[in-house]
């Protein structure tokens, strides 16, 4: 399934993604506050804009607060805003990102990043909708909803004390969790075939399928980058392809190297002569034609490669 909301596309065919996009949408015309977990690259971003652009608030902003990038010292005025004169360097009134958000949706993209500090002063906002700017002393009433995102176990970062017990209740009303792409395996060929039509129309790349062993490698490698790793080597082997069809030489290295040591794992019952056979036919149909490849993979030359072919009785 692939959900379309504007310029957003979203490839969903496990059952933890395909449940995860019917919950968001269930979600999308609420104000209810959403805390997105998983590792970095599952999708944590996308989420949060089919959250706000899949529903009532797609009218209004989505302002976005990258927490790590943003300097201490300057969050705070960015966040809340701050008078003229507030301190030495404030010439003019500045309007926060809070106000900017009115009507809209505010998304705290890696919130653990947040200093202890700040979190105390984002609780009252979180719980009151209210605020004042720095150096200011009307209160500002704010129609706001909170995204935030975590790549870490925040749970354990409350345990550890660095990040605020109450403020991670408050942030995770409606917990939304993206498993890793390796937890999802389904979704690998969806995705990869996204990115290849979406190559082809960026950048006129004139691959147009895999060969099925690409497939096969993609689907056994971790994706310890998950969907952004994921995107970034089918994109580059899109660039690299010279035809319609995309064969694993255009794979990076060690996307290919993976499925040997996956291999071995799991042949404990076969003698040493048979693992070798039966894994240099493995390698050789990895590869197609390619000795070369191959033997690279194997670790060996192109000469004991054709030597053990023979050996072996492998055409
Ligand atoms: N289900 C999906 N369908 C289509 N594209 C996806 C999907 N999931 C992720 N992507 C794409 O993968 C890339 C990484 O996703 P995203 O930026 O949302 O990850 P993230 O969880 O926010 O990562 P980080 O924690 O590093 O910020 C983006 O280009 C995004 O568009
Ligand atoms: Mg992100």
């Amino acid at each position: 399934m692939k959900v379309s909301r504007g310029a957003l596309e979203i490839v969903a065919v496990s059952p933890a993604m395909i449940e995860l996009v019917k919950v968001v949408e269930r979600l999308a015309d609420a104000r209810s506050t959403v805390l997105l977990a998983g590792e970095s690259g599952t999708g944590k971003d996308l989420i949060a804009h089919l959250l706000h652009y899949g529903g009532a608030r797609s009218g209004g902003p989505l302002i976005k607060v990258h927490c790590p990038s943003i300097p201490e010292d300057l969050l705070e005025s960015e966040l809340f805003g701050h008078e003229r004169g507030a301190f030495t360097d404030a010439s003019a009134t500045k309007v926060g990102k809070l106000e900017m958000a009115e009507g809209g949706t505010i998304y705290f993209d890696q919130v653990q990043d947040l200093s202890l500090p700040l979190q105390a002063k984002l609780l009252r906002v979180v719980e009151e909708r209210r605020f004042e700017r720095l150096g200011a002393t009307r209160t500002i009433e704010v129609d706001v909803r909170f995204v935030s995102s975590a790549n870490v176990d925040l749970r354990r970062a409350v345990e550890q004390g660095s990040f605020r017990d109450d403020l991670y209740h408050r942030l995770s009303v409606v917990p939304l969790t993206l498993p890793p792409l390796r937890e999802r395996r389904e979704d690998i060929v969806p995705l990869a075939e996204h990115f290849l039509a979406r190559g082809r129309e960026h950048y006129q790349t004139p691959a147009r399928t895999f060969e099925s062993a690409v497939l096969d490698l993609l689907k056994g490698y971790r994706w310890p980058g998950n969907v952004r790793e994921l995107r970034s080597v089918v994109e580059r082997a899109a660039l690299y392809a010279q035809h319609g069809t995309i064969s694993s030489a255009a794979l990076p290295a060690h996307v290919l190297e993976e499925p040997r040591a996956l291999w071995i794992g799991r042949s404990r019952h076969l003698s040493l002569r048979e693992v070798e056979e039966a894994y240099i036919r493995f390698v050789l149909e990895q590869f197609g034609g390619s000795q070369t490849r191959a033997a690279a993979v194997l670790g060996i030359s192109r000469k004991s490669l054709w030597e053990r072919r023979r050996r072996f009785g492998i055409p």
